[in-house]
C-alpha cells in the first residue's frame, strides 16, 4: 500500500474479509484472462459469468475492452499505459473479489511482471487468483478477427498491435491453459469452473 501523500493512512474495515465471505456464503476471488486480442478470453470469460450467476452466486465481469471506454478511458496501448491498464484492473478486480463477488478479467495484460503484480495484489490480501492462459495461436486469433484490427495491424493503421509489431510473454506457470481443442467457450468455462471447486 503506497501514496506519495503520507496523510493518506489505511483504514481498516469493522469486517474481515474471512468474516463477510463466512456470512454472505461466498468465497470471492479472482480469474485473469490473459491472452492475445481474438483468443477468445472475453468469450470464455462470458460463458463462466453466466455459469456462475445462473448457479445463483456472484460474479462479475470486467472486460478489458468495456473498461477502455470507462474508467480507463484516458489510457493508450504504450507499454507504460498497459502497465497502468493491468494494475487499476487488478485494484478493482481485488475489491469485487474481497466483497465477495468472482472477478473475472479478460485482459490481454501482455507483460508477465504485470501480471504477476495483479497476482500480488490479492496474495497481500489473502485471496484467490488465478491465470487462465487462453493459448490460441495468433494464426486463428487473426483468421477470426472480429474487429478487424489484425488487418488494420498489417497495413500498418494501427501501430503497436500485440502480436504484431508489440510483445506479448506467456505465462511461464499459469493456473490453467485453454487451447481452441477445448472446445466451445463454454466447455471453456466448464474447465475453469473447476479452478474454484477446491473450495467454492
Ligand atoms: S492490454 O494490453 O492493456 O491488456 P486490453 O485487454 O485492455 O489490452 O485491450 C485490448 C483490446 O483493445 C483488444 O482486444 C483490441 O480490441 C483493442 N486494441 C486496440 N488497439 C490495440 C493494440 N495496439 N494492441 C492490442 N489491442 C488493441
Amino acid at each position: 500500500m503506497s501514496n506519495q501523500n503520507p496523510n493518506v493512512i489505511w483504514h481498516s474495515n469493522n469486517l474481515s474479509t474471512e468474516e463477510r465471505h463466512a456470512s454472505l456464503g461466498y468465497t470471492g476471488a479472482t480469474i485473469w484472462f490473459t491472452g492475445l486480442s481474438g483468443s477468445g478470453k472475453s468469450s470464455i470469460a462470458s460463458a463462466t459469468e453466466k455459469l456462475i450467476v445462473t448457479s445463483g452466486r456472484p460474479s462479475y465481469l470486467l472486460d478489458g475492452d468495456n473498461l477502455r471506454l470507462g474508467l480507463n478511458e484516458d489510457l493508450n496501448f504504450s507499454a507504460e499505459d498497459r502497465h497502468e491498464n493491468v494494475r487499476r484492473v487488478a485494484e478493482v478486480a481485488r475489491l469485487f473479489a474481497d466483497a465477495g463477488l468472482i472477478a473475472l478479467v479478460p485482459l490481454i495484460s501482455p507483460y508477465r511482471d504485470d501480471r504477476q503484480n495483479a497476482r500480488e495484489v490479492h496474495d497481500r490480501f489473502g485471496l484467490r487468483f488465478f491465470e487462465v492462459f487462453v493459448d490460441t495461436p495468433i494464426e486463428i486469433c487473426e483468421e477470426r478477427d472480429p474487429k478487424g484490427l489484425y488487418k488494420k495491424a498489417r497495413s500498418g493503421e494501427i501501430k503497436g498491435f500485440t502480436g504484431i509489431d508489440d510483445p506479448y510473454e506467456k505465462p511461464s506457470s499459469p493456473d490453467l491453459i485453454l487451447t481452441p481443442e477445448n472446445g466451445s467457450p463454454e466447455d471453456g468455462a466448464r474447465l475453469v469452473l473447476k479452478l474454484l471447486e477446491i473450495s467454492y
